[in-house]
């Protein structure tokens, strides 16, 4: 262990916890793992005195880890959905706009923002309003309510390619739902997906997210990467796995077997992997593939969808999809979810194809998109605006940081999502490319963040709400600054 690094910050940070399971050092200093938990000692100085106006602020997790050993004897992992499971185990007591306290009492400017959905930030007076008013009308009717009606013609009023939509509650089944109706549709079994995309947890979509990237020389498609034991091999036996941003690629592929392929399914920004935007010329050049050889184009927005603006990305780069799903940011962090698309395909689902789900269209969920795609929409947009301003903010200083300490810290996307990453590479537009990064500099220096305040999600993907302020902007780039500035 460098013993230049401070083992008593160590300490401080999580004072109850003395089995080393791994340490690596970096210019940054020391991180550890204990038990799926990483722990940082600054190199120097030492965390206490990063933010000299705030010298108090260490991160103090005590209560943090009581809970965490408490709820692995009630919860399996201790953690309800498997992203939790690495990284800091934090438990939170509230949020309110853009920041969130821990149960220790910690203040973060948040911007994981749920994975994504806290669009408005968090516990949003309008979203809260609209909810409340509903609770005393019921919740779910096994029938109709006017409150859904008038979500789905919001929906189609701002989806450019949305003529029909079926309202649910995840971004996961509103996949499956894509999928099963483009196979209905084409009377084919296949789809294409991307390497390094995620399209929910399903069995037949959850492969080659992770894991080692391929390379496109060795052959197409790309052996499949099972991603968890238990997954059922059969249901990924149509499941098409190609390189991102490669036209070439699927034109090659379509050639030989557009016979097996009824959908071609992308996020149009690379999400789950960097933010990486899809290369000119790249959508149409799908778009055009799929009416050549009569497969349906998916578009997956449950990230991009209202957060890159009111239309999504298909509204941005000016593509229409046949199909594409729509959750997280249109909820406000309530769960709900969409599917939308021409009234040929969708109206499938009035023609014998099932799509089901108990608690579709119940109230609450209902009142709470309706509210944040108001708030959203109201005086043209203007919560965009101030979401890309507030980003830019922080993504001009924050290359203005990496640029002062001479490290190749790089920001790739968007004001209202972006990805930090360390890499040299004159362009990261793929899997492959985004893999040669410096993962184990990026999970120091996202480390170090913590107890500066600022919580971006662990993979380094930066979600920005209409919450944020411009203060907010210059305390991250300070606390970036900071984190840099130890690695000196
Ligand atoms: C692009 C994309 N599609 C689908 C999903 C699955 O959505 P959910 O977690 O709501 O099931 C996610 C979740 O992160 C996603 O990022």
């Amino acid at each position: 262990m460098d013993t230049s690094a401070s083992p008593q910050a160590l300490w401080d940070i999580c004072p109850d916890v003395r089995d080393d399971e791994s340490t690596t050092t970096s210019n940054l200093g020391i991180r550890q793992t204990f038990g799926g938990r990483v722990l940082l000692a600054m190199r120097s100085p030492t965390l206490s005195q990063l933010e000299p106006s705030r010298a108090t602020y260490e991160l103090h997790l005590e209560q943090s880890h009581n809970y965490a050993r408490r709820a692995a004897d009630a919860i399996a992992g201790g953690v309800n959905s498997n992203v939790r499971l690495s990284g800091q185990r934090i438990c939170f007591a509230s949020g309110s706009g853009s920041k969130l306290t821990d149960i220790d009492g910690n203040e973060y400017i948040d911007f994981a923002l749920g994975m994504g959905p806290t669009i408005l930030g968090h516990a949003p007076p309008p979203v809260l309003k609209a909810v409340e008013e509903t609770l005393q009308l019921g919740q779910l009717f096994a029938g109709q309510h006017p409150l859904e009606l008038e979500l789905a013609e919001l929906l189609t009023r701002h989806i450019p390619s949305a003529e029909r939509v079926r309202i649910g509650l995840t971004g996961s089944e509103m996949v499956q739902a894509a999928l099963r109706l483009a196979r209905a549709h084409t009377g084919r079994p296949g789809f294409i997906k991307f390497e390094g995309q995620y399209h929910g947890w399903f069995d037949n979509v959850l492969v080659n997210h992770a894991g080692p990237a391929n390379d496109p020389v060795e052959g197409l498609p790309f052996p499949v990467h099972l991603q968890t034991p238990g997954q059922d091999v059969s249901s990924t036996s149509h499941t098409y796995v190609l390189p991102w941003n490669d036209l070439d690629a699927v034109r090659r592929f379509l050639k030989d077997n557009s016979d097996k392929v009824a959908a071609i399914i992308t996020e149009p920004v690379m999400c789950n992997t960097g933010v990486l935007a899809p290369r000119d010329g790249y959508l149409q050049g799908l778009r055009e593939l799929c009416d050549q050889y009569k497969v349906v184009l998916i578009f997956d927005e449950v990230i991009t969808g209202f957060r890159l603006g009111l239309s999504g990305a298909q509204g941005m780069f000016g593509v229409l999809p046949d199909l594409s799903t729509f959750a997280k940011a249109f909820g406000g962090g309530f769960p709900v979810a969409a599917l939308a698309g021409s009234a040929e395909l969708m109206n499938l689902f009035a023609n014998g194809v099932n799509h089901s789900g108990t608690y579709n269209s119940n109230l609450v969920s209902i009142a709470a998109g309706i509210a944040t795609l108001q708030v959203l929409a109201d005086d043209n947009g203007a919560a965009f605006e101030r979401i890309e301003r507030v980003g830019q903010s922080i993504i001009g200083g924050i290359r203005e940081a990496a640029q002062r300490h001479g490290a190749n810290l790089k920001v790739l996307g968007y004001g209202a999502v972006f990805h930090t990453l360390f890499t040299n590479e004159p362009e990261t537009y793929d899997y492959a490319s985004y893999k040669r990064a410096d993962a184990q500099r990026q999970a120091v220096f996202l480390d170090a963040l913590l107890p500066l305040g600022v919580r971006p999600t662990g993979r380094g993907t930066w979600f920005v709400s209409a919450a944020h302020t411009e203060e907010d902007a210059e305390r991250t780039v300070r606390a970036v600054d900071q984190a840099l500035s130890a690695s000196a």
